[in-house]
């Protein structure tokens, strides 16, 4: 006869690995990750730590060149696919061949999109679908194809970047702002989803970072003054003040933190 079982209304309390007290890094060995738009700025930065702390990490980009040579810098656990995240098959293509390669993926990071500057009155439906089909249609097509591997994974959590300036309502980033924030939204109520299963989701916000790009066509000298002058820590932040924040999202002492938007920005933006 089968022993009766007590009832209880106690939450089930899941047991997970134990938790490490320092992102060291060494959860990172022998994983993969998959980071969107990793040939440039944070998401180059990124995929350069990750490759270091040993794991594999594929990343795309459309522009063959960039991508292979960045891969080429970083070695041979960097791996390189050429993808328009605004074509859903290539999309896809990108995801499973980065799922073949293990046989799972563990980390997945939806970082690439386009920041152009266009002012409201003069933009255009073309101009909105093209930032909605690569800033906030591949968090959806690239998540969902990415899922099935994520699952037979060990890292099991997402990182989607978003930023704090659509929480600041700068312009001329009307478009922008309207494809950025839908990643919040994504965010939270995905984690809702995949929480049973113990897949997390957060986002990040970051500031305005000095990347080589921003500081060679967007970022004036009086620009970075009053950027400063705005933040309560009184530096330009660069890739390295966002990356430490991604690895440790991504990492087990992040065990019990998912939906959430993390900003990281000098102190800009408070909420
Ligand atoms: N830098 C900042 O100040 C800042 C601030 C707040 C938020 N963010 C966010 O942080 C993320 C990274 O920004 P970033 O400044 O590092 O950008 P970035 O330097 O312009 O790099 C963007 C990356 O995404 C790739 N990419 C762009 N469009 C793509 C597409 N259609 N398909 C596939 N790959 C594509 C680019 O490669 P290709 O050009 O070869 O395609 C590149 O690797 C973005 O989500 C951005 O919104 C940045």
């Amino acid at each position: 006869m089968k022993p009766l079982r007590r009832p209880t209304n106690r939450a089930k309390t899941t047991r997970t690995a134990r938790i490490p007290l320092a992102v060291d890094g060494k959860e990172f060995a022998g994983r993969l990750a998959v980071v969107t738009g990793g040939s440039d700025g944070l998401g180059r930065d990124l995929v350069g730590a990750l490759v270091k702390l040993g794991a594999d990490v594929f990343f795309c980009g459309r522009t063959r060149q960039k991508g292979v040579a960045v891969a080429r810098a970083l070695g041979r656990r960097a791996h390189f696919v050429p993808a328009d995240l605004s074509d859903n098959a290539a999309a896809r293509a990108f995801v499973q061949e980065a799922a073949a390669f293990k046989g799972r993926i563990d980390y997945l990071v939806n970082n690439a999109a386009i920041d152009p500057r266009i002012e409201f009155e003069q933009a255009t439906v073309e101009d909105f679908d093209r930032l909605v089909a690569i800033n906030l249609r591949p968090y959806f097509v690239v998540t969902q194809a990415a899922l099935p591997a994520l699952r037979r994974g060990a890292g099991r959590a997402i990182v989607n970047v978003a930023t704090t300036n659509y929480l600041l309502g700068l312009s001329p980033f009307t478009l922008y702002n309207a494809s950025k924030a839908g990643g919040i939204g994504f965010t939270r109520s995905l984690a809702r989803e995949l929480g049973p299963s113990g897949i997390r989701v957060n986002c990040i916000s970051p500031g305005w970072i000095m990347t080589e790009k921003q500081l060679q066509e967007h970022a004036s000298v009086q620009d970075r003054a009053e950027l400063v002058e705005a933040q309560a820590l009184k530096f330009l932040l660069t890739e390295e003040h966002v990356t430490p924040l991604t690895l440790f999202l991504l990492s087990g002492c992040a065990g019990g933190i998912t939906g959430q938007n993390v900003v990281v920005d000098g102190g800009k933006f408070m909420q």
